[in-house]
């Protein structure tokens, strides 16, 4: 291996890390990172810069986040029209919540690198034979054989090269004029025509007006057609982030520059581990993820590690407690970091605290259970003068069948017709939608009782 002082930021290695491939071959390991270390930046650190200063303003109650995407990307569902639909529900969902909020909405994909998953077991058996567990595209395959489950390093390489043409497509879409915020506006009306989203018209035909006024006041819709679709993952593999972590030419700091976001998983946020070693000394914005178990003191020893000098959104607490949960475990959370004074971003992570197993064996959320954790996240933050500052869910662009209920009740007998995640279920393309519209509502009462 080679850690010489060229890599000073491989302090990680003296670390504990848990979640980790074993690779068979190290030697081979070794030669993938030195050629992933000599390609260019994805993204940039003036970009990254950017969302670090609009965390602050979501931290701060002056915008909203919209963090979504898949809860793992496949090489194989990373094409074009599946990276558009998802491109286009962010959009779409952004237009609502920005009129529910009255505050620009900061739209973030997991996407473009979120291919490496983390796995409560290390092995799977099936039929008596155990393999080891499939821990995302990046990692593995996801078929079950001896060959497929061993993790090969050439898959790092493999997943640069995915982000890398999503990030080109996200960009292509995001500055090319297919954002315009008329377009998008015209695909909302399609979702509320259908009779089981009615419920929401009153809403629609607001945003509606608000879109003609705009327009009658001569609003510049041509600067309206570029947005800024961020990316987000969670940095798990630590040799392919340490590999995409660079200094930057002008001021000398650290960035990681495989996604403008990323964040630490539930499983390796352990003060002392090398995840948050990794990111310690990088200036992108980053997110930790906070379930129920956890106490006041490791909230303060991660501020601690990874926002020592308070500076206002560097750390985003995404919080997955569990809609039973929310209510009793967060405010004591919340109230440790406010006795810490160091500004902490929060963020709802309504889903990851709320996934079941149905009686046929497949796992899955229930959409109002979902909004109830929503709802209890609103309530213990306004309850403590705190900005409910965004929401991270796993979506999909597509018509899924994985989430049950929502408007169009889908019910458990219809999983089997189009389950296709390989790993946590998503909201499909019209709950996202409809999850927007609530969200938007809510957001829309807080504001005015804050009035
Ligand atoms: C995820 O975001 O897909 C995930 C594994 O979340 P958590 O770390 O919160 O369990
Ligand atoms: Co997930």
């Amino acid at each position: 291996m080679i850690i010489d002082e060229s890599f000073p930021w491989d302090s990680w290695r003296d670390h504990p890390a848990v979640q980790q491939p074993e690779y068979p071959d190290s030697e081979h390991l070794r030669q993938v990172t030195e050629k992933l270390r000599k390609r260019p930046p994805l993204v940039f650190a003036g970009e990254a810069d950017d969302l670090r200063a609009q965390m602050a303003e979501a931290g701060r109650g002056e915008a909203f986040v919209l963090m979504g995407g898949d809860c793992a990307e496949t090489f194989e569902g990373s094409t074009a029209d599946q990276i558009r639909m998802k491109i286009q529900t962010l959009l779409q969902m952004a237009v609502v919540l920005t009129y529910g909020a009255s505050m620009p909405v900061v739209k973030v994909g997991r996407i473009a690198g979120q291919y490496a998953k983390p796995r409560s077991s290390d092995t799977e058996t099936r039929d008596g034979v155990t393999l080891p567990s499939y821990r995302g595209d990046a990692v593995n395959d996801y078929a079950f054989t001896a060959e497929g489950r061993t993790p090969d390093p050439e898959r790092l390489l493999d997943t640069y090269q995915h982000s890398a043409g999503s990030l080109n497509l996200i960009r292509a879409f995001t500055k090319g004029g297919y954002a315009d915020l008329r377009r998008v506006h015209t695909w909302n009306a399609g979702f509320t025509k259908n009779p089981a989203y009615s419920r929401y018209e009153a809403l629609a035909k607001e945003i509606n007006r608000a879109v003609r006024f705009m327009e009658a006041a001569g609003a510049d819709f041509e600067g309206l057609k570029v947005v800024d679709l961020y990316s987000s993952h969670e940095a798990l593999l630590l040799e392919y982030e340490a590999a995409m972590t660079r200094i930057d030419s002008r001021s000398g700091d650290l960035y990681n520059t495989s996604g403008h976001f990323l964040w630490i998983g539930e499983r390796t946020r352990q003060p002392e581990g090398a995840h948050v070693e990794i990111l310690r000394e990088v200036r992108n914005p980053i997110g930790v993820k906070v379930g129920p178990n956890a106490q006041p003191d490791d909230l303060y020893r991660l501020i601690e590690k990874l926002n020592p000098d308070g500076e206002e959104g560097r750390l985003t607490f995404i919080t997955r407690m569990g809609a039973d949960k929310i209510r009793d475990v967060l405010p004591p959370l919340v109230d440790a970091v406010q006795r810490d004074g160091r500004p902490v971003v929060w963020l709802t992570d309504p889903m990851h605290g709320n996934t079941i197993k149905t009686s046929s064996g497949y796992k899955t959320r229930d959409f109002e259970t979902i909004m109830d954790e929503v709802n209890g996240f609103f309530s213990v933050l306004a309850e403590k003068n705190e900005s409910p500052a965004g929401m991270h869910i796993e979506l999909t662009g597509d018509d899924v069948t994985e989430v049950i209920g929502g408007a169009e009740n889908l019910d458990e007998l219809r999983l089997k017709d189009k389950y296709e995640t390989l790993v946590d279920p998503r909201l499909n393309h019209q709950q996202s939608l409809e999850m927007a519209f609530r969200v938007a509502q809510l957001l829309r009462d807080y504001q005015e009782s804050r009035q």
